[in-house]
């Protein structure tokens, strides 16, 4: 499965913050936003990673993360000219996506919580389908909104409606099967001229073919779009960091414990981030005394502590 971030648009809400630098290399607490998205699809088991932005933006990520060698992963680059919807990064990545299944996270939200990376590859592994994500809200208008059924099968989507029909948007992340390049090329602009991910979602799901997964009351789920929500998030980032003492959301230790890197890798990239409680943390990891546990209920492992890649 292939992987993309969509880290575009203009974000003309966070003016003037995001008049000379992209959104989603603002930071978020600690780390540059994109960090988080990039963790969720290394989470997923993905490795390899298209980022889409804007022109003059394109180059600043590539300035970031590189060709993806300190994650073990490979990051390429790709243009979107003008932000004419979600959909449209499927008809970008065209090329990159090939004969692969491909997931798609919005490089502006966040995800967090205890099993995340087990639900995540779950929905990798969901083949010849579609999975997206569902979760709670008060203001469901603002977002894409999923109905269910009372058996909890989904029975219609709709973007931004005025009357919704139930409170469960549809979070930033999706994992569709190798028909979604084919959906995007049928879609037609809306009515706020952009090419939706709603109406992709709606012909998987007249299919029957769209899988939606609760992101329960375990999970958090932030987006980012007013100065308001930016600074929750970090200060959401922050509490869980400070609460835990740990850092959250760091693309080297997930590669770390996947075996992507090496040790001598991981403490190379602890020494660039200087003293930083940052790169602390990474020399933690690489220590092997941190306990992890991949879901609720299984017994946690300590982290590994040898110098083998993959
Ligand atoms: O956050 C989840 C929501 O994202 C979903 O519930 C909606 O169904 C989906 O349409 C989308 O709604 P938003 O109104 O939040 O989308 P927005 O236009 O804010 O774009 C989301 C991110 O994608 C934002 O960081 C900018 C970026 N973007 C957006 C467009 C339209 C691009 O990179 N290119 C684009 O063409």
């Amino acid at each position: 499965m292939k992987g993309i971030i969509l880290a575009g648009g203009s974000a003309t809400r966070l003016y003037p913050l995001t008049t000379v630098t992209s959104k989603q290399l603002l930071p978020l607490y600690d780390k540059p936003m994109i960090y988080y998205p990039l963790s969720m699809l290394m989470l997923a088991g993905i490795r390899e990673i298209l980022i889409i932005s804007t022109p003059t933006d394109t180059p600043k990520f590539e300035g970031l993360l590189g060709h993806g060698e300190k994650f073990g992963i490979k990051l390429s680059y790709a243009v979107q000219e003008e932000p004419k919807g979600l959909g449209q990064a499927f008809i970008i990545g065209e090329e990159f996506i090939g004969d692969d299944s491909v997931a798609m996270v919005l490089g502006d939200n966040l995800f967090y919580g205890n099993g995340l990376g087990h639900m995540l590859r779950s929905a990798a592994n969901n083949e010849g389908r579609a999975t997206i994500f569902g979760y709670y809200v008060d203001n469901p208008s603002d977002f894409g909104v999923v109905e269910f059924n009372r058996d909890g099968i989904p029975v219609s989507i709709e973007e931004k409606p005025k009357k919704p029909k139930s409170n469960y948007a549809v979070t930033g992340m999706y994992f569709y099967d190798n028909r979604v390049v084919d959906f995007a090329k049928k879609l037609i602009p809306s009515e706020r001229g952009e090419y939706e991910i709603t109406d992709i979602n709606r012909m998987y799901l007249e299919l029957g073919d769209l899988d939606v997964q609760l992101m329960g009351r375990g999970f958090a789920w932030l987006d980012t779009g007013t100065v308001d929500a930016l600074l929750d998030a970090a200060n959401f980032v922050r509490t869980v960091e400070q609460f835990q003492g740990i850092i959250i959301s760091a693309p080297e230790e997930i590669a770390y414990n996947m075996r992507w890197i090496s040790k001598r890798k991981l403490l190379e990239s602890a020494q660039m981030y200087g003293k930083s409680n940052y790169g602390e943390h990474l020399k933690r990891v690489a220590s092997g005394k941190i306990l992890y546990s991949k879901n609720v209920g299984e017994r946690p492992y300590w982290g590994r502590d040898d110098d083998e890649d993959e």
